[in-house]
């Protein structure tokens, strides 16, 4: 299992908590109060709640159902309902492997965390969620930077082997924006999107409005060749 990038961590503040999902595992991604990252199987071990509807207090993560609290390594540590225990120290979720980089969030379910080599000064713009496959994700978004010759020299700098991360130059010729994809589920994919600090405000409206026209030519795409049922 490839390490894979799941948000932005821009998106996960200080006593956040986000559900994430890679493949068929679905995990709770949260930050404790000094900023502690953890990411863990989406299930309590107590009755198998969502701990991604929990709450953060202080340095735990508190279960929405019964209150377990769980500490950022996973431990639980205080059951409310028998606060003089100690819970033995085999109660926890599974942990998965997470560290942040160039303003990502990335995961792996299988082992170390290793985040993609990915080009200088890039900054977090934004995450988008197309009703889509991958491949045409990946092509809706290289034709339409060939369209754009404003915000993009109509160049595509790269296609990884495995159509992972998509990079397009500026007008400069440089690194411009870079598009990391994830696809969740079966019809469903994810990117997220990265833009050069060179870039002005209102070149980043631009460049997040182009990445909403993109999603609806790419469902479009799906659509027209019914790959998917048209939204009723
Ligand atoms: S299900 Fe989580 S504390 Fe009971």
């Amino acid at each position: 299992m490839t390490t894979e990038p799941i948000g932005l961590a821009q998106d996960l503040a200080p006593k956040g908590v986000m559900r994430a999902q890679i493949g068929h595992a679905d995990m709770a991604i949260w930050r404790s109060t000094s900023g502690v990252i953890s990411a863990w199987e989406n299930r309590c071990p107590h009755r198998g709640m969502r701990l991604s509807h929990g709450f953060v207090r202080g340095e735990s993560l508190a279960c929405a159902y019964h209150g377990w609290h769980y500490d950022c390594d996973a431990k639980c540590h205080y059951i409310p309902a028998h606060p003089e225990l100690e819970p033995p120290s085999t109660i926890r979720p599974a942990i998965y492997s997470v560290v942040e980089k160039a303003g990502i969030i990335w995961v792996n379910t299988a082992g170390t965390a290793t985040p993609a080599e990915l080009p200088d000064r890039l900054l977090g713009l934004r995450t988008i969620t197309m009703q889509c496959d991958l491949s045409t994700a990946a092509h809706a978004i290289a034709s339409a930077a060939q369209t754009n010759a404003a915000l993009f020299n109509g160049s595509v700098n790269d296609i990884n082997s495995d159509q992972t991360i998509l990079s397009l130059a500026n007008p400069n010729g440089t690194d411009g924006i870079c598009i990391l994809f994830q696809q969740p589920l079966a019809q469903s994919t994810v990117i997220h999107v990265l833009a050069h600090d060179s870039y002005s405000q209102n070149e980043l409206i631009a460049i997040s409005r182009w990445c909403e026209s993109v999603r609806r030519e790419a469902e479009r795409i799906m659509q027209s060749s019914n790959k998917v049922e048209p939204a009723k």
